[in-house]
């Protein structure tokens, strides 16, 4: 039950516990000695899958609301968000702490040295302010501004594929070496952007009137 004595959604039960399953099952894989001959390398890819695939479903749910009139991930992109960070954070966390044992200047040695940490540093300084202001209270005070700083999701996302790619071994426009699951990724961002675009949105707007899915409220008849 939530605060207002209202049920919750089966949504909302799915994002919460997929949102901790990731980290649950990390620490029963340490608790197990399960953590593979590289533990951190781990640790480091495990949360940054999370990290990004809760970005990215965090991205999906306007799309699902255009295309098949279903308002509720609207409601759970803030949870959704703000898990991805979580991630974000534990990543950033594991490679300064467990990687490098806080060795500050060798840190930004070694980001400096490979472009892809560079944009992953980047990706999630960008992160920050947006999960700081994520909350109403924020949204209230920043009004315009608000929705200006939440677009920069739309430059986040792309820099997080990139620093996917730019990371694995291989050839990621040749197709050769671990480039699948950034590849994947990748798709997945062209058809979410795409989505946005107004004339496809107006386009699937158009079909939508003339299909009814089962999850959209009727509305009332006069
Ligand atoms: C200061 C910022 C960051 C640092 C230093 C960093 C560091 C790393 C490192 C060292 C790896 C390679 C692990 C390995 O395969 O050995 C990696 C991979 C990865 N990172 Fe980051 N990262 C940062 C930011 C981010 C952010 C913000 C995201 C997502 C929101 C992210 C998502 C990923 C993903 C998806 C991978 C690939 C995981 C895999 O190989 O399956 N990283 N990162």
């Amino acid at each position: 039950m939530t605060s207002s004595g209202q049920q919750y959604t089966p949504l909302q039960i799915a994002v919460h516990l997929g949102a901790w399953f990731p980290l649950l099952r990390l620490i029963v894989e340490a608790l197990t000695d399960d953590l593979t001959a590289n533990p951190i390398q781990h640790i480091e890819q495990r949360t940054g899958r999370a990290a990004i695939t809760l970005l990215f479903l965090s991205l999906a749910a306007t799309p699902l609301n255009s295309l098949f009139g279903w308002r509720e991930p609207i409601q759970r992109r803030r949870a959704l968000g703000l898990y991805a960070f979580m991630y974000a954070a534990i990543h950033v966390v594991i490679f300064a702490d467990l990687d490098y044992g806080l060795a500050w200047s060798l840190i930004a040695q070694t980001i400096f040295e490979k472009p892809y940490l560079i944009v992953g540093a980047l990706a999630f300084i960008l992160l920050i302010p947006l999960a700081a202001t994520s909350f109403d209270v924020w949204k209230m005070r920043l009004k315009k501004n608000w929705k200006r700083i939440h677009s920069l999701v739309y430059f986040i996302a792309p820099l997080v594929v990139l620093h996917y790619a730019w990371g694995k071994k291989g050839d990621f426009f040749n197709f050769s070496g671990e480039v699948a699951r950034p590849w994947a990724y990748a798709i997945v961002l062209v058809i979410l952007m795409t989505l946005r675009i107004s004339a496809v949105r107006r386009f699937i707007a158009s079909i939508r009137t003339r299909v009814r899915f089962p999850f959209q409220k009727r509305t009332a008849t006069p």
